[in-house]
């Protein structure tokens, strides 16, 4: 983990609420993994006092991009950030996507800005020979609904699923999901999933009934991200795990819902 400048190099609106930032930051680029986290100063005084989390969206060798949600204070002072600015981050964090060895049938199932993330991860399952990737991306709205065209360009199936039936299905992105594992006659899929709580559980149960792996990426509120605070403890059957050092991701059969 480091602590280090990187340097913006570009930062634009995708869609209303949504953005996309690119930091030159050759140090965490080179370490970092699909499904890891950096936090960033998101304030140039005292507040916001905490670091805020983010999932490595795409990682290059000199640099990677956070693909956000504006919701706070954080986040808004984010957006406001230009070409040319530095920000103070801290990274890589926590553990990443494993990719079971010998496996090639993957699922991502993303729900809202929980997408981020999968991103990475899909362009390196894209990469692995002979591999089957599908992906099942949930939103409220098309106005929300992101990454779709670039999970197409790496030729990866894509389906979507919104609440108000204004892009794919009208329906949650686990809908999509079961009816897609329903039809599959193949091998059995491994599934990687980040997103909103519920959508996770649901995944869960969906992998859990059919027998098949299931890795999901937490969202927990991070204080220290570094295993210091305890804050971020969740029940597992193992006893209680840290998501910033343990996780984020973690088997989804470890879980205590
Ligand atoms: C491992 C991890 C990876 C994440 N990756 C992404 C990502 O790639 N893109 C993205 O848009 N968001 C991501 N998030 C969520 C993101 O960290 C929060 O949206 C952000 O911290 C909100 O900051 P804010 O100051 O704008 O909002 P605030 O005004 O602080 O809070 C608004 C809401 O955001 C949530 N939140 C606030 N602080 C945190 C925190 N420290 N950790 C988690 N949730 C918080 C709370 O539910 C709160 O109600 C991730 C969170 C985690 C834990
Ligand atoms: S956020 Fe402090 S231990 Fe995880």
């Amino acid at each position: 983990m480091i602590q280090v400048a990187g340097k913006v190099t570009s930062n634009r609106k995708v869609k209303p609420g949504y953005y996309l930032m690119a930091v030159k930051c050759p140090v965490i680029a080179k370490k970092a993994k699909p499904g890891q986290f950096l936090t960033i100063r998101c304030g140039n005084s005292t507040t916001p006092l905490l670091r805020r989390p983010f999932g490595f969206h795409r990682i290059g060798p000199s640099g990677f991009e956070i693909l956000y949600e504006r919701i706070g204070k954080g986040t808004t002072f984010l957006s406001g950030l230009k070409a040319g600015d530095e920000i103070d981050v801290l990274g890589p964090l926590g553990n990443g996507f494993s990719v079971p060895k010998g496996k090639k049938d993957f699922i991502i199932v993303a729900g809202g800005i929980g997408v981020a993330p999968l991103v990475s991860l899909a362009e390196s399952l894209a990469k692995i020979k002979k591999a089957e990737v599908c992906a099942v991306i949930g939103a409220r709205s098309g106005k929300a609904l992101l990454c779709e065209d670039h999970f197409k360009k790496i030729g990866i199936k894509t389906m979507a699923a919104t609440d108000d039936g204004t892009c794919g299905k009208k329906c949650l992105a686990t809908g999509v999901l079961s009816e897609f594992l329903a039809g599959e006659k193949g091998p059995r899929p491994v599934i990687f999933a980040c997103g909103p709580g519920p959508m996770l559980k649901a995944t869960a149960h969906i992998a859990k009934e059919r027998g098949l792996e299931c890795y999901v990426s937490l969202e927990e509120n991070i204080a220290c991200g570094v295993g210091a605070c305890l804050g971020c403890a969740i029940k597992t059957r193992s006893g209680y795990k840290l998501v910033c050092k343990d996780g984020p991701v973690f088997n989804a059969k470890e879980i205590i819902w």
